[in-house]
């Protein structure tokens, strides 16, 4: 292989299933300029080990399914430059706060639940109210959740989140991020569906503001500020429901 520079990875071992221990195993690779941790751990799993296991597809940050904790920060595995990390070593774990199945590779079956509670799609009673099959939106109606509706489903901001590690019940960035998006779409009538989900200590106000999550977010979806927006939403509602006369319509 035509390498310039040298580095070592030490990679997360596991595999549930033999009843074994986790342990590092380390790996020297020679890299190019160019390369990022996953072109290493594909090249490990080509030419020394191909007992590994990971995920990736699209290799440019879209699919989501590259993450891992790359000395110890949740990364995309695609867009982490090896260079970076130099002199190294490069200490690549699975992202923490998710099941491990084998290695590198976790286990998203929870995530994908807590996706689906938040009811993710637009939702509405009228099958169409302008008559064309079209529910028009102005550009200041799309910016209002254009930022939050960028998320490829990572999962980064699980691994960096504290409260997951305290409160495994808790919905999560993502998926309250991606319920407000759609409570802030102009086309959506859904809230009063997804308010159960939502809201309560499991819900956004589970989340104690720490940020982590928009910092580790490689496509700026700014969940803690999509979860902030919600609960000013929800306590707005809470005080127009305490002041309405009796028997007042919703
Ligand atoms: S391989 Fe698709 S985001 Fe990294």
């Amino acid at each position: 292989m035509a390498g310039e520079k040298r580095i070592t990875l030490e990679i997360f071992r596991y595999n549930p299933e033999d009843g074994g221990e986790p342990f590092f195993q380390s790996y020297e690779v020679e890299y190019l300029n160019h390369w990022v941790v996953l072109d290493a751990i594909n090249w490990i799993k080509d030419e020394i080990d191909g007992t590994i296991a990971h995920r990736w597809t699209c290799r440019m940050g879209v699919c989501g399914s590259c993450g891992m904790m790359v000395n110890g920060e949740p990364k995309l595995s695609c867009h982490s430059l090896l260079r970076d990390y130099a002199p190294g070593p490069v200490r690549v774990e699975p992202l923490q706060h998710f099941p491990v199945e084998k290695d590198l590779m976790i286990d998203k079956s929870g995530f994908m639940e807590r996706l689906a509670e938040v009811k993710p799609y637009i939702i509405r009673d009228d099958v169409n109210d302008t008559g064309n099959g079209e529910y028009l939106q102005t550009p200041a109606q799309i910016a209002a959740y254009h930022e939050h509706s960028m998320c490829i489903n990572c999962m980064l901001c699980y691994a960096g989140c504290p409260v997951m590690s305290l409160e495994p019940a808790f919905l999560g960035p993502a998926a309250l991020a991606l319920g407000q998006r759609y409570n802030l779409d102009s086309r959506d009538k859904g809230q009063a569906e997804r308010v159960d989900a939502m809201s309560g200590d499991e819900g956004l106000w589970g989340c104690t503001f720490v940020g982590e999550c928009s910092v580790v977010c490689p496509k700026h979806v700014d969940p803690a500020g999509a979860i902030q927006k919600g609960k000013i939403a929800a306590a707005k509602q809470w005080y127009a429901n305490f002041i309405k006369p009796k028997g007042a319509k919703k």
